[in-house]
């Protein structure tokens, strides 16, 4: 019997997408006979019931395009903007799915898609999940797809930057993309010689970060490159967002959570423009001049790598022959050359950080950089 099979693409583009759709839409039509649909900008598509045929036309020639022919957005089903106002439209996006009588749903996304995902496995759904993310902070997985041409981004961008700091005997911050998790900032970091790089994951001391730089600029080098992730925060403000942020965990209270919710928004708020700040102070504690550069968006757009092509293709595959074999409620992982389903009760709620002491760190810190810890 033909399978009828639903893809979506969920949370921030990242590159590789396409070639995830077209890896996952070529193997379930051409080498399994499958129907597919796919379904507009993530969740919200399948509640306002917005799809598209994906055939042979469709999926030809996306491989090698950036963000995702499907659309994308960070609607979570059970807390929607819908009609001017937050609903739970989990059970329109049953009766829709049952409507277009699917017998599988992929969805393409990051760690909120994951838990999204698993929400829909425990309303019945046959759900599988891909992992994207530039940030490459979803558990379980060796990598993400779309974090390598990131990483190419700004490794090139942090290489651009070393001739014109150079040339100015400047003190060059530039901010990196990673949301809460430092693999970005610290990958680029590396491979592009940065000499300071400050994580989420290791809370710093301006003092020390400003000691590395004069000891650079009494050492002959009056420049200095500082990789900061946009999640990076000094000691003392680190503690702060992180007791908010458990505080917000555990408290049940509706009054009390509304209260440190507030707390968290207004400590984020005062925090967003920290790369600027970080920037001023290098500038008073080292003499030096200090210019900022965020990378921004330019890190998620335009073609992928080859290796995330690669990846999104093997795992995309992998993603069909799961559906064939009727395996739902996972995530299909990157474990070496292999692509395995792991289950999402393991994946969803949980964020891979970078561990204070990983072999990337470590070798930073032999060769000299300085990571404002110690
Ligand atoms: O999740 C990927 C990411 O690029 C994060 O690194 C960043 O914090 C976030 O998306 C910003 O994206 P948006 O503005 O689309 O929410």
């Amino acid at each position: 019997m033909t399978k009828h099979i639903g893809i979506l693409t969920s949370g921030g583009d990242s590159p590789g997408l396409n070639a995830a759709i077209r890896g996952v839409g070529k193997a379930a039509s051409g080498f399994y006979d499958m129907q597919v649909i796919g379904i507009r900008d993530g969740f919200r598509g399948l509640v306002e019931n917005r799809t598209m045929q994906l055939d042979g036309t469709m999926l030809s020639g996306i491989l090698t395009r950036g963000g995702t022919i499907l659309g994308t957005s960070r609607d979570k089903p059970h807390r929607m903007h819908f009609n001017g106002k937050r609903q739970d439209m989990t059970d329109v996006i049953v009766e829709n799915y049952q409507a277009h009588h699917l017998d599988a749903l992929v969805c393409i996304g990051g760690g909120g898609t994951q838990k999204n995902a698993l929400q829909l496995v425990e309303e019945g759904l046959n759900v599988i999940t891909l992992p994207k993310t530039i940030d490459n902070d979803v558990v379980l997985t060796d990598t993400t797809f779309g974090f390598d041409t990131a990483l190419g981004i700004a490794t090139d961008a942090i290489d651009r930057l070393h001739s014109t700091a150079h040339s100015h005997h400047r003190i060059i911050v530039v901010e990196i993309m990673g949301h809460r998790a430092g693999w970005l900032a610290l990958g680029s970091g590396v491979a592009g010689g940065a000499d300071v790089i400050l994580l989420p994951e290791i809370p710093y001391d301006i003092e020390r970060v400003a000691e590395a730089i004069r000891g650079r600029a009494a050492g002959g080098k009056p420049f200095s490159i500082v990789a900061v992730a946009e999640g990076a925060l000094p000691k003392g403000d680190a503690e702060r967002y992180q007791g908010l942020r458990d505080q917000k965990s555990r408290v049940s209270d509706k009054k009390e959570r509304k209260k440190v919710k507030a707390e968290l928004a207004s400590f984020e708020a005062a925090h967003a423009n920290h790369t600027v700040t970080l920037s001023r102070q290098l500038e008073e504690l080292t003499g030096l001049e200090s210019r900022v550069t965020i990378l921004g968006y330019l890190q998620r757009g335009g073609t992928p790598s080859a290796a995330d092509r690669l990846l999104a293709t093997r795992l995309g595959t992998a993603c069909a022959d799961l559906i064939a074999e009727e395996v739902f409620g996972v995530m299909v992982a990157a474990r070496g050359d292999l692509a395995v389903p792991i289950p999402l009760v393991e994946v969803a709620g949980n964020k891979k950080l970078v561990p204070p002491d990983h072999p990337w760190v470590v070798s930073a810190k032999r060769v000299g950089t300085s990571f404002g810890d110690s």
